[in-house]
């Protein structure tokens, strides 16, 4: 066996691997389980005490000085590799393109509302989230026992004086008319937040468009017209609107809006329950005390305005079936949806 450890010793020196492939090989011929190095070992194994004496050392040095020889030739053969990778890179070639991201449904229809009313004259307004009582109840004519305001609709911040996380964006109204002058044609989209148990078809935080018109002699039939534009604008052309009467501390009249069905085109499904149409938002002429609220002469001035959810709208866009997709934060959700869909 001394023999053929010296036989081995020589072979190993003698081997210069040129390539990281030959490198390979001699990591295959002698140090693998089934090599050269492995066979030795169990061969060892069976020697007796004494020759195992003679020999261990030398085997040892044997594996260490190969294993060695590995190290240092992989080190050199791989940094050469990947310095005539770069030598051939061609650094005249365009970049490869990144990849984009997809947008959020809810941004994608807050930019389409958004378009649709600028170039109709609405400017773009903000209010805060954490608002006070008097912009998101007080001045829009909620009676001060009026039931929103109870702490299981309202996530109140802090009592006396009242702060909250904003229910509506109906506040943003107030803050605008009571630091502007009319005529004021203005809309705001933002988040807003309730009490309520997050499940498929409520959550505690959502998203809602509002927007109004202030002005002399503003009537109900420019409320009319231009929502059935908006919702033409939204839905295509041959979109139906249905106006109901209905009841907002804010506004008198009020009404709610229907536009029909498009998942079963008024045959009648589980979303339209059955009716062909589909409750959409909440509009009407704005209330005289709201006007006076905020300083505006409710005999000179009238007003509307008018209100929706996103949420709901995108569900009905996209056929999403469960509201908590939207705040999941799932890529395989987010990735469907492009910016022109
Ligand atoms: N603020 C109402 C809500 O959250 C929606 C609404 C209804 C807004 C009528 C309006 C309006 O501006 O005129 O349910």
């Amino acid at each position: 066996m001394l023999q053929q450890l010296d036989l081995i010793q020589q072979e190993i020196e003698q081997y210069h691997p040129n390539t990281l492939q030959e490198l390979e090989e001699f990591r295959i011929k002698f140090l693998s389980k089934k090599g050269v190095i492995a066979q030795l070992f169990a061969e060892f194994g069976q020697l007796t005490p004494v020759d195992k004496q003679a020999l261990g050392s030398k085997l040892n040095t044997l594996k260490q000085s190969s294993q060695e020889k590995y190290k240092i030739y992989a080190a050199q053969l791989q940094s050469i590799s990947k310095q005539t990778a770069a030598a051939n890179e061609d650094y005249t070639l365009p970049p490869p393109a990144d990849k984009l991201g997809s947008r959020h449904p809810i941004s994608i229809l807050k930019d389409k509302i958004l378009e649709i009313f600028e170039k109709i004259g609405f400017s773009v307004v903000e209010g805060p989230e954490i608002e006070d009582d008097w912009h998101n109840f007080g001045a829009l004519n909620f009676s001060p026992n009026h039931p929103a305001r109870d702490m299981l609709d309202t996530f109140f911040i802090s009592q006396s004086p009242d702060i909250l996380l904003r229910t509506h964006t109906s506040s943003v109204q107030i803050r605008i008319a009571e630091s502007q002058a009319p005529p004021i044609r203005a809309i705001s989209i933002g988040r807003v937040y309730r009490n309520e148990t997050i499940s498929a078809r409520s959550h505690c935080m959502f998203h809602q468009v509002d927007g109004f018109y202030i002005n002399k002699n503003v009537s109900f039939v420019e409320l009319k017209q231009m929502l059935l534009y908006f919702l033409r604008s939204l839905f295509g052309e041959d979109i139906k609107m249905r106006i109901r009467p209905s009841y907002f501390p804010f506004t008198e009249p009020s009404v709610e809006i229907d536009i029909n069905c498009m998942i079963c085109n008024g045959s009648g499904c589980n979303i339209c329950k059955h009716s062909g149409w589909l409750e959409i938002m909440g509009a009407g002429m704005v209330d005289p005390n709201v006007l006076k609220n905020c300083h505006i002469d409710p005999t000179t001035y009238t007003g509307y305005a008018f209100g929706m959810g996103l949420e709901r709208v995108a569900m009905l866009m996209y056929q999403i079936n469960d509201l908590r997709l939207f705040t999941e934060n799932d890529v395989r959700f987010l990735k469907q949806f492009k910016a022109d869909a």
